[in-house]
């Protein structure tokens, strides 16, 4: 075999394949790129999330006629210059291979002009080849135009995803980079249309607010700490607001975005015992290290860094969110999918609150759960014998009602000649909910309840284009949700069955953008089933309002006539049956 060095053609392409793998990588070096060259206004605009045109427009620097030529080399940086600097390193880039890569797989056109030149000029690469350098007039700055990325790489092209899902990364990177510079003004647009309209902010709240709503201001705190290792700055969720919902989760050094699982770990810890399982607060925070003490660049896209200090980083940053978050006291009212609240009265503590009966203990399994699964998912029985048990239940109209008792709210009591049935209300629901989706779904009919007020929630534009891409299902179940602006939706109505109140409806949207951001591979595939029970679930932990007995004596005849009375399609327990064996056994 013969020994060869690539042709740089060659190389530049197989270098793109790490630095640019979709179009918000472009996005964000580009952006970053300008942030360099200390524009402080910085326009993206993208057309079809960014396959067709990618245009960022900076009012930085600009370069000289020859440095717009030679910022397509490969290693052409003008910011570092020895391998000292790699050291000390405060610029976004300095790899030089952003521009190189980009040019390889697409065709783009920089126009540029520096403050002291009078007239700028442009200039046209394809598939890193130079084609053109003309003189134009142009504003100081630079605008650069990447059209038709990975033409010439049609793998690449055809792995791309939907354009909501490649727009989604783009709208995440712009807004990495807007939140590390509070002071540059930032807009995107997408087909024309804004999204982002960011002007220059006071401070990073003014930043977090208006990317992600005015709302978020009161949902998180302060987090500060400055020690001779590292300087904390920033802000953390409080607990009470820490959702299953899309990650707001941020984590700069040195006014970098990088990913850290080890780090994710520090904060998650400060909320241990604070937050229920499965919920990820949102979180802001910016370290600050010599820049000698952390390796930005490990990776090509230089998201992943590495610490000199790192366990000591960890333990400081765990104690500065502890401090923030620990002062805020717990009012969490977010049970979604928590196997807590569905636990079930234990006997002897309940004995121990009926007065009188002090002093007198009654021999009890305390272990004893009537809703554990022991019995098996497969051995059930049909409403139909259910009710022979309980004929006298079924059979007398009038005092139906009277013999139910709702217990704790969240069980419903029930009477027979054989024994007691008890009820989880929200398993109830749940297998309730469960059916009708599948029906509603299925045969497409949905039965909607229009709330009296419409709730109008901003939601972001990472997650309002979750419900756009999703509209034709969410309708299908009975939501009525239309869009407003870019970044809102207007909730008109939910399933019947939901809950219409407006603090669950707003809890109920956080959930559903889980879902759906989740669950794609069962919702586009159509695994109806699996839709349906999240759906159900998601109503029947959203609807905890107060049950009456006649509710209760509905809720149990649909029950019983239900596909499964006694498991959920989760294989949870609904209800269970103590016979009048079961009671004697206990009293004697
Ligand atoms: N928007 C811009 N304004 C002024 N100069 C720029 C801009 N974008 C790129 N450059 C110049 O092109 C060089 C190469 O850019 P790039 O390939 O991204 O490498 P790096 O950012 O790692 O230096 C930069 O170092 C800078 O000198
Ligand atoms: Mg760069």
């Amino acid at each position: 075999m013969e020994l060869k060095i690539l042709p740089p053609g060659i190389a530049n392409m197989i270098a793109a394949g790490e630095v640019v793998q979709r179009p918000a990588s472009v996005v964000k070096e580009l952006m970053e790129n300008a942030v360099d060259a200390g524009a402080d206004q910085i326009t993206v605009a993208v057309t079809d999330a960014g396959r067709t045109l990618i245009t960022v427009v900076d009012n930085g620097c600009g370069m000289s006629p020859d440095d717009a030529v030679l910022c397509f080399e490969r290693h052409a940086t003008s910011k570092i210059a020895t391998a000292e600097d790699l050291g000390k390193i405060i610029s976004f880039g300095f790899r030089g291979e952003a521009l190189a890569s980009i040019a390889a797989v697409a065709e783009v056109t920089l126009r540029t002009r520096r403050e002291e030149d009078q007239v700028g000029c442009e200039v046209e690469f394809a598939a890193g080849e130079h084609l053109a350098t003309r003189e134009t007039s142009a504003p100081k700055g630079s605008m650069f135009s990447v059209r038709n990325l990975f033409y010439n790489v049609p793998a690449r092209r055809k792995f791309l995803k939907s354009d909501n899902v490649e727009f989604r990364h783009i709208a995440e990177e712009f807004t990495r980079v807007a939140l590390t510079r509070p002071e540059i003004a930032f807009t995107l647009i997408h087909n024309d249309r804004d999204i982002f309209v960011l002007k220059k902010a006071k401070s990073l709240k003014f930043r977090i607010m208006n990317l992600l709503g005015t709302n978020i201001a009161e949902e998180i705190a302060d987090v500060e700490a400055d020690t001779s290792v590292v300087r904390i700055s920033g802000y953390a969720g409080r607990p009470d607001s820490a959702r299953k919902t899309l990650g707001n989760q941020f984590l700069f050094v040195n006014g970098r975005y990088f990913r850290s699982p080890y780090l994710h770990k520090a904060v998650m810890k400060a909320y241990e015992g604070l937050i229920p399982e499965g919920a990820t607060p949102s979180y802001f925070i910016f370290l600050e290290t010599d820049p000698s003490s952390v390796d930005v660049n490990i990776h090509p896209t230089k998201t992943e860094v590495k610490f000199e200090d790192d366990s000591v980083i960890f333990q400081i940053l765990s104690a500065a969110v502890k401090k923030a978050v620990g002062a805020n006291t717990f009012t969490g009212d977010i049970d979604f999918y928590s196997p807590r609240s569905e636990e079930v009265p234990v006997v002897g503590k309940l004995t121990g609150e009926i007065k009188g009966l002090s002093g007198f203990t009654p021999k009890v399994d305390t272990g004893y759960n009537p809703f554990s699964n022991e019995s098996g998912k497969g051995n059930y029985r049909t409403g139909d014998t259910l009710k022979q048990d309980f004929s006298p239940l079924f059979n007398d109209a009038p005092a139906r009602a009277q013999g139910l008792l709702v217990f704790q709210g969240k069980y419903i009591i029930a009477p027979s000649d054989s024994g007691i049935m008890v009820v989880s209300v929200r398993r109830a629901r749940e297998r309730l909910l469960f059916d009708r989706f599948l029906d509603a779904v299925s045969k497409n009919t949905p039965v909607t309840q229009s709330a009296l007020f419409p709730s109008t929630i901003q939601v972001g534009v990472a997650a309002r284009t979750l419900f756009d891409e999703n509209a034709g299902l969410l309708s299908s179940l009975g939501f009525d949700i239309t869009p407003f602006g870019t970044d809102t939706i207007v909730v008109n109505g939910v399933p019947e069955g939901f809950s219409c109140e407006s603090s669950a409806v707003r809890t109920m949207v956080d959930n559903l953008t889980v879902i759906l951001s989740e669950d794609k591979t069962s919702l586009k595939t159509g695994m109806l089933s699996a839709v349906a029970e999240k759906f159900a679930v998601l109503g029947a932990s959203g609807n905890d309002s107060a049950i009456s007995p006649t509710e209760a004596r509905a809720l149990v005849d649909s029950l019983l006539a239900s596909s499964n009375p006694e498991f959920t399609s989760r294989g949870k327990r609904i209800l269970s049956l103590i016979g009048t064996d079961e009671i004697e056994k206990r009293l004697f």
